[in-house]
């Protein structure tokens, strides 16, 4: 007798419709995640790639082809209003995080965004109110703080919960770029404090501290921070910028925002951080590391090797011990379970899988997914902390609890 077809008589997941805002760097990674994330893990939902927007109908088209999206419109009010959008994902600049989201949540759709949360901690405040309120009629929040979503980030923070370190010491954030050296490069959002909130702070700053803490289990309870402009004025944008590439035109104009920004911190157990965010350092492409010291143990981390951690045992005789490499792609590691066999390494776009994966398991789960808009809103506070130091010449600045 013939078996029936198991796999023909399972229900597919039910789908979610996904609307995303801004489709250029941003759009295109969390593109790719959505695209991805229900071919590689077996999700309770799937994403259904609705729409997308842009204020160029012409752009937005072309963009909607290129990446799989079903329908482009030109104004973010419609595309919340669209009935096959149940998520909204903005990848716009800050200065649009706030009024966006606040609208989907306000029309009952679950909202991903990226980071920094917002260009203001009033702002932050405001997208945290109106998550709690959704949050009652069931609606999720998720700011899009990617790199824990990179297995050997995740994989350290259940060593950091387990114990493997002890008491932490030290958490040594470094996160260097260095699109920014040639004078020549123009005034791009990224430039203008009423676009971008800030500089390298909020654009990588933000990433450091959010790790820092994610990896320590604990916030950072003041700061003392320098700041600098080293180039104060540069070549106006000529055309459409997008990423970290744009063409400048012959008028000048006023950078508006740091290049970089320097501070140490203290977190809620008494361990030290530093943090170190630019956007000058010639020869550092992506160059985002993490060192903790802990009493037992230390772990270090550098993004352009992202499968690997080092892992120091302490407890270890001191004749045989010191750091060793973890290549973490054993199928027990973090997002693992799905992908390749052991040293099939993965990449940057692969963070954006699993935080479209993570995301859609929270929708169907009904569990508030991390990190919420409220752990945004707390590292807007950190920023606003390091911008106050360095205003007053880095004098201790406690963070707002
Ligand atoms: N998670 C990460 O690692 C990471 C990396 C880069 C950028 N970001 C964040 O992502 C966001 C976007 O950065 P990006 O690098 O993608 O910028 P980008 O300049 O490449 O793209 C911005 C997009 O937003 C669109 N846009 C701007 N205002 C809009 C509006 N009012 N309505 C519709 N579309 C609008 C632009 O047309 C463009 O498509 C920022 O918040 C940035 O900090 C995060």
């Amino acid at each position: 007798m013939d078996q029936p077809d198991q796999s023909a008589s399972e229900a597919p997941p039910p789908t979610l419709g996904i609307g995303m805002v801004g489709y250029a760097f941003m759009g295109a990674a969390h593109s790719q995640g959505w695209r991805t994330a229900g071919r590689v893990f077996d999700l309770p939902l799937r994403p259904a790639l609705a729409a997308v927007c842009g204020r160029d109908a012409t752009a937005v088209r072309a963009a909607a082809d290129k990446h799989g999206w079903a329908a482009a419109e030109t104004d973010w009010r419609d595309l919340i209003a669209r009935d096959d959008v149940q998520l909204v994902d903005i990848c716009t600049p800050g200065d649009s995080h706030a009024e966006i989201a606040i609208a989907a949540l306000e029309a009952g759709k679950h909202v991903l965004c990226e980071k920094p949360l917002a260009n203001s901690v009033a702002e932050a405040e405001a997208m945290v109110e109106a998550a709690e309120r959704a949050r009652a009629n069931g609606q999720l929040a998720m700011v899009g703080f990617n790199y824990r979503r990179v297995p050997a980030i995740a994989y350290g923070r259940r060593m950091v919960a387990a114990g493997r370190l002890g008491a932490l010491r030290h958490v040594r954030v470094t996160y260097l770029q260095d699109w920014l050296v040639d004078p020549a490069f123009p005034l791009t959002w990224r430039l203008k404090r009423e676009y971008a909130g800030s500089g390298a702070l909020g654009d990588l700053g933000a990433h450091a501290v959010d790790l820092a803490q994610y990896l320590a289990g604990e916030p950072l309870a003041g700061v003392s921070a320098l700041t600098e402009t080293f180039v104060r004025e540069r070549p106006l944008l000529a055309g459409v910028s997008s990423g970290l590439s744009g063409a400048g035109s012959a008028e000048s104009g006023p950078v508006t925002v740091d290049d970089a920004a320097l501070f140490t911190g203290r977190l809620a157990s008494g361990a030290l951080a530093s943090f170190e965010a630019t956007r000058m350092a010639s020869g550092r492409k992506n160059a985002l590391r993490v060192e903790l010291n802990g009493e037992l143990g230390s772990l270090a981390f550098d993004l352009e090797r992202l499968n690997e951690l080092s892992f120091h045992d302490h407890t270890e005789p001191a004749v045989t011990s010191g750091f060793r490499r973890i290549l973490v792609t054993e199928p027990e590691h973090p997002y693992l379970e799905a992908w390749w066999p052991p040293g099939h390494a993965l990449g940057y776009e692969h963070t954006f899988v699993h935080q479209a994966r993570d995301l859609l398991e929270a929708i169907a789960t009904g569990t508030d997914p991390e990190p919420s808009f409220a752990d945004g809103l707390q590292v807007q506070r950190v920023l606003a902390a390091v911008e106050e130091s360095a205003q007053k010449n880095a004098v201790y600045t406690p963070v707002q609890a």
